[in-house]
């Protein structure tokens, strides 16, 4: 049966008695197509060919019965759904029970009133149209759910393979990761070592040369703290500061504990050192960082410095630190008495500005009140004789 309001259902009229079927017409026909045949028989040959969408069925005809012939129709998956309306006499109750056992859906009877065919036709059909279009919606619900199903499936398999690609990448890069930080580690190591090489042979040069430098890198480190530097950072600076004057064990003796004023060439060579010691700990590309800081320790705020006369900021921070470590040790060790921090003090304010970066003044001066090493008897690294400071 079709679901258009428009289409006219088909009414398959089955009774031996021509007059029982033409009576039938009558009512039915200016809303249905009717087809008609007298006999079980006839009715299953026009079945063979179109299906109707209900059939009244005359229950007591010859040969085929309305019954048995009902009873076929419901046992034939493609009549099984087709409503069944029985024709009876007033006196065939028995035969309509037995109808309605095997499948039919109502009954008229003898003689037949046109309206209440009409109606109970009518009423069957809609009920018949209406199930069809449950049918059709329950169809199209289940194709859709198993859909979603499939859809669902595959989102579970892509999210499963997802997972496990995520988990080998993961693991690739942790792999990696830990390879990366066991080389920075073994790279750090062997950075380190060089250091401590390096500062032994400071050591082994001039025994003030190595006390200077452990001064100045205790000096350095506790003003880049002071300052709030990364730690990381700060380590960079002691390290610089320790190493500041590792230039100057290239140079002769008379350079490196001078005393009076230098010659204008031990003054060229002193000059130099801070590039000698730049030179020096490159030789490891991983402290290059650091060779940056010694090649600048002596460059002065105001651009009077060397090698570079580099101004203000242009001096990499590190630097300007160790210029001051360095200040202040030497400072430190040509005074004596109670009012020895007082007067490197005084000598650091006035240095403020022309020397020395006038934002670290406070770490400088808190550094030396912090001092804990005591006064030599000799300054290293003051830079030519007299002149300088
Ligand atoms: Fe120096």
């Amino acid at each position: 049966m079709s679901c258009d309001p428009a289409a006219r259902p088909t009414v398959l009229i089955v009774d031996d008695t021509p007059e029982m079927v033409e009576i039938l017409v009558a009512p039915l026909s200016h809303r249905h197509e009717i087809i008609f045949a007298t006999s079980g028989r006839r009715a299953l040959e026009l079945m063979e060919t179109s299906l109707p969408d209900l059939i009244l069925l005359d229950i007591n005809m010859p040969e085929i019965s309305g019954l048995d012939l009902c009873r076929s129709l419901k046992n034939n998956p493609a009549t099984k759904e087709i409503p069944v309306i029985f024709l009876t006499g007033c006196s065939d109750s028995e035969e309509v029970v037995k109808g309605f056992e095997i499948g039919a859906v109502d009954y008229v009877t003898k003689p037949f009133r046109p309206n209440e065919v009409l109606a109970r036709v009518t009423t069957h059909l809609q009920l018949r149209q209406a199930v069809q279009v449950v049918e059709t919606a329950n169809t199209a619900l289940e194709a859709a759910r198993q859909v979603v199903l499939l859809q669902k499936d595959e989102l579970t398999d892509q999210n499963s393979r997802l997972k496990t690609r995520v988990i080998q990448q993961a693991a690739v890069i942790r792999s990696k990761l830990e390879e990366a930080q066991c080389q920075h580690a073994q790279t750090r190591k062997i950075g380190d070592e060089f250091v401590q090489m390096l500062t032994d042979i400071l050591e082994q040069r001039h025994h003030l040369l190595g006390k200077h430098s452990r001064s100045v890198a205790a000096l350095a480190a506790s003003m880049a703290a002071t300052l709030g530097l990364p730690e990381e950072q700060c380590e960079v600076v002691r390290n610089a500061a320790l190493l500041h004057d590792i230039g100057l064990i290239c140079m002769p003796d008379r350079v490196i504990m001078y005393q009076g004023v230098l010659s204008s060439d031990d003054f060229v060579k002193y000059r130099n050192h801070p590039v000698r010691g730049q030179e020096i700990i490159s030789i490891m590309d991983e402290l290059q960082s650091i060779g940056i800081l010694i090649r600048h320790h002596h460059e002065e705020y105001a651009g009077s410095g060397y090698p570079d006369g580099l101004t203000g900021k242009w001096i990499p921070l590190g630097s300007r630190i160790i210029h001051l470590a360095s200040f202040i040790d030497d400072a430190y060790s040509l005074e004596n008495g109670i009012d020895a921090k007082y007067k490197v003090a005084k000598r650091l304010a006035s240095g403020m500005g022309t020397l020395f970066d006038p934002e670290l003044s406070a770490a400088a001066n808190l550094a030396v009140k912090n001092i804990l090493i005591p006064p030599l008897a000799q300054p290293i690294d003051t830079g030519p004789k007299g002149p300088r400071y």
